[in-house]
C-alpha cells in the first residue's frame, strides 16, 4: 500500500494554555501519520492555531493585551509544547497570517458572487463563550448548556450562508457513505441534528460589536464568524483551491477532532465545501472526552492537566503509549496516574523492556561463537504466525483509527515471543554444546522478533523503537513491509539494550500526620474485618478451555461445592488447560462479574507471580479440602 495521506487536528484557540485533551489529539495525529508513512504514504500533518473571534478578543481584553499579543504568546505556547513532545507536524497554520486571511476571503467573495450568501436579520440567544446563538431546544432554563451561564439575546443584521438548502444532500451524502464520520455513533448523532431543519447559518459579526476578526470581501462593516474562519485553515494551509499542494492532499483529507466539535466539522463543513464546489474530506475521525481522575478537567476545579506534564514526569513515549492504548477511540476515557504507573510497569517495563533486555543480553552475550541456525521448529513457526497475525490486527484497526486494538495486538505478539524464550530456554541451551545449533535458532529468530518491534511500535513510541533498531544495527528507515519474522538466517551485531523503561516504583502510603483520620488508613494497611468481605473458597476445577482468539486467557469451570461458575483466567502462557483439570484452587467468590473476551466471568482464581521473569504458580492445597471450604 502506498499512497497519499493528509491529517488534520483542529486549531485549538490560543485564549488558553495547552493541555492534555490537545496534547491527545495531536499525539494520535502523530502516531497516525508515522504508521502512515511507515506504510509507504506521501504524508501531510497539520495542526495550528484559531485566534479570532469574541473568545480570544475577551481573553485580551482582561490580561490587558491585545488580540494580537495574545494570539502570538499563546500560539508560540502550543507550539512549543508540540515540539516538546516531538510531535512531528508539517505545518502550523495560524489564522491570523496573510495565506488564511486571502483564501477565506476569496472563498467567501466567490460564494457572494454565486448568490450562496444573503444579507438578513437575525435575533437569538447567543452564548459568548461558545461564540455562537442557541435555538430554543438547545437552551437548557435558558442558560448556555455547555457553559451554564446566562445567554443574551442579541439582534443585529448580518449576512447568511444558504445552508438549510443542502439539508437533503447532506443526509444523502452520509446515509451513502456510511464511514464518512466515524465511529458510527456519532454519524447516528449527526443524522439525528439533521432529523430537525437546517437553519441558514449567520457568517458574519457586525464590527461595532467585534473587530478582531477577517473583514467580509463585499461589506467590510462586518466581520467573518469565527468558525467559517476557523474551517477553512483545512483547505487555506494547502494554498487554496488551484495550488499544487492542494490538488495532491487535498482528495485524502482526514480531520481528527473530539465530539465537542461534531457538529460544525460535520454539518456547517460538508455544506461550505459543496457550496463552494470543493470535494468533502474523506473521513471525519472523533473521539471522546478524557476525564482526569474521574472528574471533568476544568479551570474552576483546577485540574486542568498541563500537555507536557506527564512527559516531563515519566517520559514521551511512556505518555503515548498510555494515552493511545487507555482510550477506545470513540469513547471517553479517564487520566489516573495510578491507571499510567500501572500501565507503564506491566505493559512497558516488564512485558516489552525485560524483553528487550533479556534477548539482547542472551544474543550478545552468544554471539561469538554463532554459527549457522539449525532447522526451524514449531516454536519458530508460532513466532512467525503471531507477527503475521499480529501486523494483520494492526493494519485493520489503523485504517480505523482504533490505536487501542493496534496496540493490544502488538502486546499479543510481545507475549507470544516472552513465552517462546520461556520454552525454548536459551540458557540452557546454552550449556550443552550440542545443542548450539539450535540455539542459534533460537537467537536469530528473537533478533528478528525484536527488528519487527522496532519497526510495528515506531508510530506509537518511537524513542524506543529507534533504540530497538539501533540495537540492531538497522540504520535504513523503518518500512511496515519489513515487519515479518523469518526473514534472519544469521545471527545480526545486537547490543545489550537494557533498562528502555524503568520501573515506577509505586508511591509509597502518605506518612500518617499527626490526629489524621483512621490509622489504618494512614499506614496502608487493612483492618482484618475488610479483609473477611473478601471471600475466598476452594474450588475444583472440572474443565479448562483456551479461550478463542486470546492468548493469555483460559476458561475454568469450577466447581464450589453447591455450584458451578465460569472463571476465566488470565494464565495460559504458563497452564496447559489439561494440566490444571482436577486440582483444587483458590477462588475469590465474590467478585464483582466481569466479561473477558466475551465470556462473563465469575471469580477470580488465586496465582502468584514474579515481575521479572514473569514465573507465575496457582495456588493449591497442601492437603485437600472439600470444593467450597472456606479460605481465611
Ligand atoms: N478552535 C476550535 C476548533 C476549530 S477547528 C476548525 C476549538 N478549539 S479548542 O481549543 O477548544 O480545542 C478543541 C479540541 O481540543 C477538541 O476537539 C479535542 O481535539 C481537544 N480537547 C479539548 N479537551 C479535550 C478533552 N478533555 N479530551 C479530549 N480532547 C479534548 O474547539
Amino acid at each position: 500500500m502506498s499512497g497519499t495521506f493528509y491529517l488534520t487536528t483542529p486549531i485549538y484557540y490560543v485564549n488558553d494554555a495547552p493541555h492534555l485533551g490537545h496534547a491527545y489529539t495531536t499525539i494520535l495525529a502523530d502516531a497516525m501519520t508515522r504508521y502512515r508513512r511507515l506504510a509507504g504514504d506521501e504524508t501531510h500533518f497539520l495542526t495550528g492555531t484559531d485566534e479570532h473571534g469574541d473568545k480570544i478578543a475577551q481573553a485580551a481584553a482582561k490580561a490587558g493585551i491585545s488580540a494580537q499579543a495574545m494570539a502570538d504568546q499563546n500560539s508560540a505556547q502550543f507550539r512549543r509544547a508540540w515540539d516538546a513532545l516531538g510531535l512531528g507536524y508539517d505545518d502550523y497554520i495560524r489564522t491570523t497570517e496573510d495565506r488564511h486571511q486571502k483564501v477565506v476571503q476569496a472563498i467567501l467573495q466567490k460564494l457572494w458572487d454565486a448568490g450562496e450568501i444573503y444579507l438578513g436579520k437575525y435575533g437569538g440567544h447567543y452564548c459568548f463563550g461558545c461564540e455562537r446563538f442557541y435555538t430554543d431546544k438547545e437552551i437548557v432554563d435558558g442558560k448556555c448548556p455547555d457553559h451554564l451561564t446566562t445567554l443574551t439575546w442579541i439582534e443585529e443584521e448580518n449576512y447568511f450562508f444558504k445552508m438549510s438548502k443542502y439539508q437533503g444532500w447532506l443526509i444523502d451524502t452520509i446515509q451513502g457513505r456510511p464511514d464518512l464520520v466515524r465511529p458510527e455513533r456519532y454519524r447516528n448523532e449527526v443524522l439525528g441534528f439533521l432529523r430537525d431543519p437546517l437553519l441558514d447559518l449567520s457568517i458574519s459579526r457586525p464590527r461595532t460589536r467585534l473587530e478582531w476578526g477577517i473583514p467580509l470581501p463585499f461589506d467590510d462593516r462586518f466581520v467573518t464568524y469565527v468558525w467559517f474562519d476557523a474551517l477553512l485553515n483545512y483547505v487555506s494551509a494547502l494554498g487554496g483551491p488551484g495550488d499544487p499542494r492542494f490538488e495532491k492532499f487535498w482528495p485524502h483529507a482526514h480531520h481528527l477532532i473530539a465530539k465537542d466539535i461534531l457538529k460544525p466539522h460535520a454539518i456547517y463543513w460538508p455544506c461550505m465545501l459543496k457550496a463552494a464546489g470543493l470535494d468533502l474530506y474523506r473521513h471525519l475521525n472523533v473521539h471522546g472526552y478524557w476525564t482526569i481522575e474521574g472528574q471533568k478537567m476544568s479551570k474552576s476545579l483546577g485540574n486542568v492537566f498541563p500537555a507536557v506534564a506527564p512527559a516531563e514526569k515519566y517520559g514521551i513515549d511512556a505518555y503515548r503509549y498510555f494515552v493511545l492504548r487507555e482510550m477506545t477511540f470513540g469513547l471517553d476515557a479517564d487520566f489516573s496516574e495510578a491507571a499510567f504507573v500501572t500501565r507503564l510497569n506491566a505493559d512497558l517495563a516488564n512485558d516489552l523492556g525485560n524483553l528487550v533486555a533479556r534477548a539482547t543480553t542472551l544474543i550478545a552475550s552468544h554471539a561469538r561463537e554463532a554459527g549457522a541456525p539449525g532447522p526451524a521448529t514449531a516454536d519458530e513457526e508460532t513466532v512467525r504466525a503471531a507477527a503475521a497475525e499480529a501486523r494483520r490486527l494492526l493494519d485493520e484497526a489503523m485504517a480505523e483509527f482504533a490505536f487501542q486494538r493496534g496496540l493490544a495486538a502488538i502486546w499479543e505478539f510481545i507475549g507470544a515471543v516472552n513465552r517462546y524464550v520461556d520454552t525454548t530456554q536459551p540458557w540452557s541451551l546454552a550449556r550443552k554444546p550440542a545443542e548450539r545449533p539450535r540455539l542459534d535458532r533460537v537467537l536469530v529468530t528473537l533478533a528478528d522478533a525484536l527488528g519487527y518491534l522496532g519497526i510495528v511500535l515506531e508510530p506509537f513510541v518511537p524513542g524506543a523503537a529507534g533504540k530497538i533498531r539501533a540495537a540492531l544495527g538497522m540504520t535504513a528507515p523503518p518500512r511496515l513491509a519489513d515487519a515479518t519474522v523469518g526473514r534472519l538466517d544469521r545471527l545480526p551485531p545486537v547490543q545489550k539494550l537494557s533498562g528502555l523503561f524503568p520501573r515506577v516504583e509505586d508511591r509509597k502510603p502518605a506518612v500518617a500526620e499527626p490526629g489524621a483520620a483512621s490509622p489504618a488508613a494512614a499506614a496502608g494497611t487493612l483492618s482484618i474485618a475488610d479483609f473477611g468481605k473478601v471471600e475466598l473458597r476452594v474450588a475444583e476445577v472440572l474443565a479448562a478451555e483456551p479461550v478463542p482468539k486470546s492468548r493469555k486467557l483460559l476458561k475454568l469451570t469450577v466447581s464450589l461445592g453447591s455450584e458451578q461458575r465460569t472463571v476465566v483466567a488470565g494464565i495460559a502462557g504458563h497452564y496447559a488447560p489439561a494440566d490444571l483439570v482436577g486440582k483444587k484452587v483458590v477462588v475469590v467468590a465474590n467478585l464483582q462479574p466481569a466479561t473477558l473476551m466475551g465470556i462473563p466471568s465469575q471469580g477470580m482464581v488465586l496465582a502468584g507471580s514474579t515481575e521479572g521473569d514473569g514465573a507465575l504458580a496457582v495456588l493449591t492445597l497442601d492437603r485437600d479440602l472439600p470444593a467450597g471450604a472456606r479460605v481465611r
